[in-house]
Order: structure tokens, then sequence, then C-alpha cells
């Protein structure tokens, strides 16, 4: 890529397993012309992007990443100041056995904080959330920042599509570029795995594997995130989730306008109205441009409209918090 088809400027906050790997795809997409990595971790976001940058002559790109330490009463955000999209990892993971709500009331503090400082530095930014529980974070960031309800989604879909579809060429024994799966819902317990949008070389899930064997695989989906944690035993999983992210910035920032599964604001789609949901929508520059209506079967859209209400009721909880 030449010099002038970089653009941009990505900030990732929070410089965890899931932020620094987040910004080292973002980094090595050599699309971007600066990536911005903070931590409240003092001297944690300089050191990891000395070390990325030192490896830009042997992966071959050019972006530049700055880290910059940052505090919870705003210190250091002017490293971030107008940025175009804003990835917030920040807040803590699950432990083993631990549901991604049980997160919410000391994520919300701190996803909170952070996006009323992004929101002064960067008023123009497109924020993805990736902090847990999701959906709620994902609404929470958007009342913080005050922005416009295109300009704040969520990551959710991308990251449980990539599990579906791993889980199903595992089994069938076939590439993982054949299979195409989805995911709608929640990223949480109502995620709505989409059989009847799920394809092998072009045929049918439904005619390639037998019912149980797909239920069984959308309960691993459902559960991917958790089966994760329960091996790590610290932590929770940051490859695919990372890979998700990047995969999202680099929709915004390169306005390729794909359609991919999200958690978007919802606005009489599927008959669902006033709720952050997962979706597939068409992301460019701006954030979301259209949330995509699919068809879908009865009991799909049974549970999709299950999953809204059981967000709602989380989303409405945390005007409080
Ligand atoms: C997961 C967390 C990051 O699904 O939500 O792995």
């Amino acid at each position: 890529m030449s010099e002038s088809d970089r653009r941009g400027k990505v900030t990732v906050v929070g410089a965890g397993f899931y932020g620094s790997t987040t910004a080292q795809r973002l980094a090595e997409y050599d699309v971007f012309e600066t990536v911005v990595l903070t931590d409240i971790v003092e001297g944690k976001p300089e050191g990891l992007a000395l070390d990325l940058n030192q490896s830009r002559p042997i992966e071959g790109f050019e972006t530049t990443v700055v880290g910059a330490t940052t505090t919870p009463e705003g210190g250091g955000y002017q490293a971030t100041a107008d940025s175009d999209v804003v990835v917030i990892t920040a807040g803590l993971p699950r432990k083993p056995g631990m549901s991604r709500m049980d997160l919410l009331d000391v994520n919300a503090k701190i996803v909170r904080g952070v996006a009323e400082n992004i929101a002064k530095y960067s008023p123009n930014a497109v924020i993805i959330i990736v902090s847990n529980p999701l959906d709620e974070m994902t609404a929470l960031a958007q009342r913080a920042s005050g922005f416009p309800k295109q300009r704040v989604f969520g990551q959710a879909g991308v990251l449980d599509t990539a599990r579906f579809t791993n889980n199903v060429a595992t089994a069938l024994g076939v590439a993982v570029a054949s299979v195409q799966t989805l995911t709608l819902g929640s990223h949480g317990e109502t995620m709505v795995p989409v059989p009847s949008a799920c394809f092998v070389d072009g045929t049918p899930l439904a005619d390639v594997m037998d019912a149980d064997t797909i239920e069984e695989l959308v309960t691993r989906t459902r559960n991917g995130g958790a089966e994760v944690v329960a091996l790590l035993k610290t932590g929770s999983a940051y490859y695919a989730p990372s890979a998700a992210a990047a995969r999202m910035a680099r929709a915004v920032i390169t306005d390729s306008g794909e359609r991919i599964p999200v958690c978007a604001w919802v606005d009489g789609e599927y008959g669902i109205s006033g709720v952050y949901l997962g979706v597939e929508a068409e992301v460019g520059a701006g954030g979301i441009k259209r949330v995509v209506e699919r068809t879908l079967t009865e009991s799909e859209l049974s549970a999709l409209k299950q999953a809204a209400e059981a967000v709602r009721a989380k989303q409405a909880d945390i005007a409080d918090l």
C-alpha cells in the first residue's frame, strides 16, 4: 500500500490481551495512518506501542502505533484526539463460571467514563464496543457519548458467527471458507444462531447435517466464549474477538459498506424497536449505514424477539448505573 492510501486514526481503549491484539491486527492491516492504544496501567500502552512499531520492518507495515497512559478523569486522552474510529475494550473479563452479565456493574462505570472522554476528544468518531455485557455496554456508551445511534455499535455477530462457522467446518472436516453461518440476537444467553442462513458450499446446512448435530453446534456456539474462559482459567478469549473487532473497524475506515452481523440500534426491523440488538447491518464510514432484515423461520424470529425483550429490560436498567 502506498503512503497516500493509508488514512485515519483508530484508538483502541484498553491494552489487555483483547485490546493489544486488536491494535496489532489493525496496525498489520496497514490501512490506518495511526493506531493509538491506551490503558490506565502506566507505561503499558507505550511499551506495547514501541514493541509493535519495532515489528514493522519485519511484518512490512507503515502504520504508526502510539501508546498513551490515561486516567479515569480524562488525563492522557489528548493522544486519542480526532480519532475516526474508537474500539472500547476497557473493563474486566469474565472468570470461569461467570456470565457476561456478572460484569455489568463494574464495567458500566468504566465504559461510561471512557465513552465520555472519547466523546470529548473525538466528537466525530465511530465507537465500537466490545466490553461485556456487550449489548448493555453498547447502549450505555451511546448514552454516555451522546452520539447518534448509528455511530455507536457493538461487536457480537462477527465473533459469534466465526465461532459457529469454525464449529461447523470442524465437525464436517471442510474448509472454513466453504461454510457460511449466521448468529443474531444478544452476545449472551439469548444469542440466536440462525441455521436457515447456514450453507456449506452453497448447500443448506440442514441438507448436510442432522438436526441433533446442528443443535449441538448451536449450543456450543452460544457457549463459545465460556468454553475458552473455562480452559484459560484467567481472562477470556482474544484471538477471535480481536479479529472481529479489527474487521469492524476496518469496514468503517475503508467505508466498505459490507453486510456484517453487529449489535446495532434496531428501529422497526423484524417488528422490533428501540433496542440495541445483534442484527445484520451495512457498516462503513459513519458507522451503521442500514440494518438489513432477512427472512427468518418462525422459531428464529420468535427467538430474536425474545432476545430483544431480554436485552431491552437490561438496557433500561443501565440508565441508573
Ligand atoms: C467472548 C467475549 C469476549 O465472547 O465476549 O469471548
